[in-house]
């Protein structure tokens, strides 16, 4: 079956469901196609709560942004931004600051391209569309180097996108080909998914996402505060999304494990 909207990039392939459109799916927005929602159901048998789990990642998100505003950060590099859902990073630092500049990337097609539609009237945030899995590529990238300044701190934020990851791509060279590029004081927020909250539901999830263009890789406490080789990781630590600073009864009392997800914030010494 296939779909044709006037939002639908040119040369997708809407066969192949991708984790940008089951996210959206799961957030509760329409940019996915019958395959994504398909991905999605399946998903949703395998982590019942990942609706909640996709919540609660953004939330994080969120907290981690007004964090680093309040430490006077002014720019953000958001790799794996996703596709524009309720949110989004530049309308929190703008909001915070109307001088706040943001920098999205996502190789998914329709991340990239609903993203530089609603960024087109907005001269302080821009997207490049590009594998952060290579750092040159999106460091180097015009727009990049248009609108960040980095010989000031930076918010680098890596939220639910390293368990998209393989361990072959060397995660931590990576993280430190970006980390060597910002400058002391910026701060890297990061969160991806673990084995060690939900482990039946996360073995099925990677499963799941094996019939996806992202198969996931989840990663355990040690393994993230590695990734982190070179920030200060600040309290709390590396926990479950919903406990890192959180600024509202989240949960109502359930179990912080459901987060299934693992979250930190670093600053770079
Ligand atoms: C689950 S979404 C997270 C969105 C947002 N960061 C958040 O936390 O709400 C993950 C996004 O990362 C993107 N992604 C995964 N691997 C990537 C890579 N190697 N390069 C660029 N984007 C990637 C996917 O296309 C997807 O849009």
């Amino acid at each position: 079956m296939t779909e044709e909207t006037d939002w639908v990039p040119q040369g997708i392939d809407l066969e192949r469901p991708s984790a940008a459109r089951l996210y959206d799916y799961l957030l509760g927005g329409g940019h996915n196609f019958a395959h994504d929602r398909e991905l999605a159901e399946r998903f949703l048998v395998a982590q019942p709560n990942a609706r909640e789990i996709a919540r609660h990642n953004r939330a994080f998100l969120r907290r981690s942004v007004l964090f680093m505003i309040q430490n006077g950060v002014r720019q953000f590099l958001d790799l794996g931004s996703g596709i524009p859902t309720v949110g989004n990073v530049h309308e929190i630092a703008q909001e915070a600051d109307p001088t706040a500049r943001v920098v999205y990337v996502d190789y998914e097609e329709v991340a990239y391209a609903h993203s530089a539609l609603i960024l087109a009237d907005n001269p302080l945030a821009t997207i490049v569309q590009a594998d952060l899995t290579r750092p040159g590529d999106v460091l180097n990238a015009p727009e990049t180097v248009g609108l960040l300044d980095f010989t000031e701190p930076i918010g680098l934020l890596m939220a639910g996108v390293f368990h998209f990851v393989a361990p072959e791509k060397n995660p931590q060279k990576i993280i430190a080909d970006y980390r060597d590029a910002i400058a002391p004081g910026s701060y890297l927020a990061f969160s991806q998914f673990t084995r060690d909250l939900m482990p039946a539901e996360m073995d099925r999830i990677v499963e799941v996402m094996k019939s996806s263009r992202d198969p996931m890789y989840p990663r355990s406490r040690p393994e993230i505060t590695e990734l982190f080789d070179g920030f200060d990781i600040l309290e709390p630590g590396i926990v479950p999304t919903a406990l890192w600073r959180p600024d509202t009864g989240l949960y109502d009392g359930d179990d912080p494990k459901r987060a299934g997800i693992y979250a930190g914030v670093g600053r770079k010494r």
